[in-house]
């Protein structure tokens, strides 16, 4: 079995911020997760280097556009270790064989028919490096996403034949209906494809920021299609022995849901074009607004994912976002919210459940977990639980997973509390009772960690690790009093201290 994960590749015309780091930390935990069933994981992240934005980003720095990708590139890719995010490879397309790739996948498209020579008018907008159909302007003739003006361009390029693939994109949807997720984005791409399709623009021939098109080295390819092409190329040469076989195509491409067109439309396409197989799911995940606006770099109103990692650490984090805003809609996301979730769910429901458990172990039972059955009364919670996070992961329903995680973390406080351990600790006649309800935490506890560690995979292996666990694969996660046999209980220092 195999899985493959990719983000994004972001732009490098600014730094980066919380939008980024939150597919990048979603991806992680779809990786992590099938890591733990065992499979042969991919996971890519990289930067988009190319292209209008990044080429006037850095001309109005008076800087070479390379020297302001080098610069920025190595920030997102800082970014990464700092999320305690476990990609495989780190891509950039400014990477040369990368380019090769490119230049060699496109050609193939153009053997295959599918370019041609033209003339392009529109609207374009310079951020998103993109012309915007009529149907998304308004009468200020203003970008929907930038709020700047739009630009009427006019120019002599290679076209890409995208309205060859109306009928066998239509059949994609029709016989592929877990392509895109969730089912409103699927809709929406549909929607697109059933308007009618018109060709696009594969070459720009003003722009020299790109890689160069190889029959008419006056030409450079669209942005879009050089960054779209990072997810096949990067298993080229990611390690020494070629990857494609192995990875290619992709499980799972998470995208935010203003590049909806260019995965589920473009690509698949693109890809059709090409003769290359296409990717298994496109899942689109919302916005995270700030004031009720997209936080983004030309908006200015950026939370910075360093200063929140810094104070709270990288678990808080990912804890957050995936929890408090639904995976696949938007959402807002504030300093209170965050503080909020931090106190009650991470440090009191799970922290201190934790940390109850495990004196309760040393003080009734001396660090050594009792042997004996499991209490029947949970199994009905915990029997089953792997196997349901494990499919709500599969469809990349991130904050279902983590709530069916979190609907355990309150039922065990609420079964510390049925049965008070410490009254039962008061009546020597209650000791096999004591024993079960103990060895039942524990295990309980166990469980939860191991289903944790794609989302908070520091404080998990902190807490497997005080509770004596060793495995940390999903089987780990059995309700069995024997799935961590023997194991002697250690110490835990608070996993969510307050004063963060
Ligand atoms: N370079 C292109 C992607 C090419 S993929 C072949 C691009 N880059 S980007 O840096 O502008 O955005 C990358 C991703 O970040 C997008 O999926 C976008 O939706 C996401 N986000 C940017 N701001 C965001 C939020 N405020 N909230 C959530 N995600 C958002 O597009």
């Amino acid at each position: 079995m195999s899985f493959y994960v990719t983000t994004p590749i972001y732009y490098v015309n600014a730094a980066p911020h919380l939008g980024h780091a939150y597919t990048t930390i979603a991806a992680d935990v779809m990786a992590r997760h099938h890591r733990q069933r065992g499979e042969e994981v991919f996971f890519l992240t990289g930067t988009d280097e190319h292209g209008e934005p990044v080429a006037d980003a850095a001309h109005a720095l008076g800087i070479a556009p390379q020297e302001l990708a080098d610069r920025n590139a190595e920030r997102f890719k800082a970014l990464a270790p700092q999320l305690h995010a476990s990609n495989d490879f780190f891509i950039r397309t400014t990477d040369p064989q990368h380019e090769a790739v490119v230049q060699e996948v496109l050609s193939r498209v153009r053997e295959n028919g599918y370019v041609y020579e033209g003339t392009y008018e529109g609207w374009y907008c310079p951020r998103c490096a993109d012309f915007k159909a009529e149907n998304e302007i308004d009468a200020d003739r203003r970008c929907p996403i930038h709020h700047i003006e739009l630009t009427r361009e006019q120019e002599q390029n290679y076209f890409f034949r995208l309205s060859a693939f109306q009928d066998r994109l239509e059949a994609l949807y029709r016989e592929r209906e877990d392509f895109v997720a969730p089912r409103s984005r699927y809709n929406e791409a549909l929607s697109f494809i059933r308007s009618g399709l018109r060709d696009v623009p594969l070459t720009r021939h003003k722009l020299t920021w790109g890689v160069q098109v190889p029959w008419d080295p006056e030409h450079v390819f669209y942005v879009w299609f050089d960054a779209l092409l990072n997810y096949y190329s990067a298993l080229s040469y990611a390690r020494e022995s070629d990857l494609t076989a192995t990875f290619w195509p992709a499980t799972y491409h998470l995208i935010g849901k203003d590049i909806l067109r260019f995965h589920a439309v473009y690509w698949p396409a693109l890809l059709m074009a090409a003769e290359l197989a296409l990717p298994e799911h496109v899942f689109v995940h919302g916005f995270l607004l700030m004031d009720g606006e997209k936080m983004s770099k030309s908006l200015g109103n950026v939370l910075d994912p360093f200063a929140v990692i810094e104070r709270y650490g990288p678990d808080a984090l990912r804890f957050y976002l995936l929890r408090d805003v639904p995976f696949g809609q938007d959402g807002s996301v504030s300093t209170a919210a965050f503080e909020l979730r931090y106190e009650s769910e991470l440090a009191n429901e799970l922290g201190n459940l934790a940390s109850r458990t495990i004196a309760m172990a040393h003080r009734y039972r001396d660090g050594a977990p009792p042997a004996v059955a499991l209490d029947p009364e949970l199994d009905r919670d915990f029997a089953g639980l792997a196997q349901e996070v494990a499919a709500l992961i599969d469809r990349a329903e991130l904050t279902g997973a983590l709530d069916a995680i979190w609907q355990r973390v309150r039922r065990l406080n609420r079964y510390v509390e049925e049965r008070a351990p410490w009254q039962l600790a008061k009546d020597q006649a209650r000791a096999p009772e004591l024993d079960q309800v103990l060895a039942t935490l524990l295990a309980g506890l166990r469980v939860l960690a191991v289903l944790l560690h794609a989302y908070i995979p520091t404080s998990s292996d902190r807490l497997l690790t005080a509770l004596g666990a060793r495995e940390r694969s999903l089987s780990a996660a059995r309700w069995d009093a024997t799935a961590a046999p023997g194991a002697r209980i250690g110490q835990l220092d608070a996993l969510f201290p307050k004063s963060a």
